[in-house]
């Protein structure tokens, strides 16, 4: 569905994407992980073919979108990072109207456009002016309306972000049908949670490179423990400063300003030694490593600053 080889996009003397490749097959959920500029909105819009490499190759659907951008625009699906709803027009004809723009007959866009709005439960809300809806709505509302022309390949840039928890569980599960019934999907994400219940595979990319990739239970084997034991500290030293205190209590030990973590096969284990050497934590919390901490192995940061 995609295949790039050393894709390039700069805007001026600002490099975005610094060379890329990517394989994404029909039938997969593949992610973008990454923090803020990292170039994941750069790539999804190149991959829409709304913005033309800077250098590099880049076929969608066995197409280039040098030449062929009408062509790829009318098979896929795209869900910009900003909603770009229609203020003026009422829920249901905001679907209406774009899917016309596909050449779709008037009855027939109708037809789905309420077969749409019942997939993301905006039924109700069907006459409803795009202003009065919260922000999880227009986020559905965006989705139904990227669906209107049946794409193969559906485009997701940050489909989740703001959403409170209930909004967010509601469109992972259309997201995962839509999986269900062989849309490919191509997704970005800042959240860790979100790329590991809905990705298949993806790459962790930083400053406009790809500095990781693979499944998301592949990529915390290979780049972190099994368990994380989150120490928290009171004010009077700096968690930078008990570093040495519990280094070789695991296999590395990561300082946040607000905690300790101390990366271990058992972390119960760790913590009971941090009570034996008389360390008194605040507060502790044994995990499983998560896609956060390869992010934080790979580029000494968090992802969401
Ligand atoms: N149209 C543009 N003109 C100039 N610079 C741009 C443009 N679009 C993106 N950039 C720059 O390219 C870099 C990557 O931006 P991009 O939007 O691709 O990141 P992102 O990973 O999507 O980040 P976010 O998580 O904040 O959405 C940033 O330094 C950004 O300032
Ligand atoms: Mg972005």
């Amino acid at each position: 569905m995609i295949q790039a080889r050393d894709l390039r996009k700069s805007f001026g003397s600002v490099e975005a994407v610094r060379g890329i490749d990517l394989d994404v097959p029909r039938g997969e959920a593949f992610g973008f992980l990454g923090p803020n500029g990292a170039g994941k909105s750069s790539t999804m819009r190149m991959v829409a073919a709304v913005s033309p490499p800077t250098s590099g190759t880049l076929r969608i659907l066995g197409l280039d979108p040098l030449t062929d951008g009408p062509q790829i625009r009318a098979r896929l699906g795209v869900c910009p990072q900003e909603d770009t709803l229609d203020p003026e027009l009422n829920v249901r004809d905001n679907l209406v109207v774009y899917g016309r723009y596909f050449g779709i007959p008037r009855s027939e866009v109708r037809d789905r456009a309420d077969e749409l709005l019942e997939f993301v439960q905006l039924t109700e809300k069907a006459k409803a002016r795009v202003e009065a809806l919260s922000g999880g709505m227009k986020r559905r509302l965006t989705i139904a309306r990227s669906l209107i022309n049946k794409p193969d390949l559906l485009l997701l840039d940050e489909p989740t972000t703001g959403l409170d928890p209930q909004a967010r569980h509601v469109l992972w599960d259309r997201l995962f049908r839509l999986k269900q019934q062989g849309v490919t999907l191509v997704l970005t994400t800042h959240y860790m949670d979100e790329a590991e219940q809905l990705c298949d595979r993806l790459v962790v990319m930083d400053k406009g490179l790809i500095v990781a990739e693979g499944a998301p239970l592949e990529l915390i084997r290979a780049h972190s423990t099994r368990e994380v034991a989150e120490l928290r500290f009171g004010v009077t030293e700096t968690h930078q400063e008990l570093v040495g205190r519990v280094a070789d209590l695991g296999e590395r030990v990561e300082a946040l300003p607000d905690r300790l973590l101390v990366y271990c096969q058992d972390g119960e284990e760790v913590i009971a030694k941090v009570h034996e050497r008389g360390l008194q934590p605040a507060a502790v919390l044994v995990r499983r490593s998560t896609l956060e901490d390869v992010f934080l192995r790979l580029t000494g940061r968090t992802l969401v600053d």
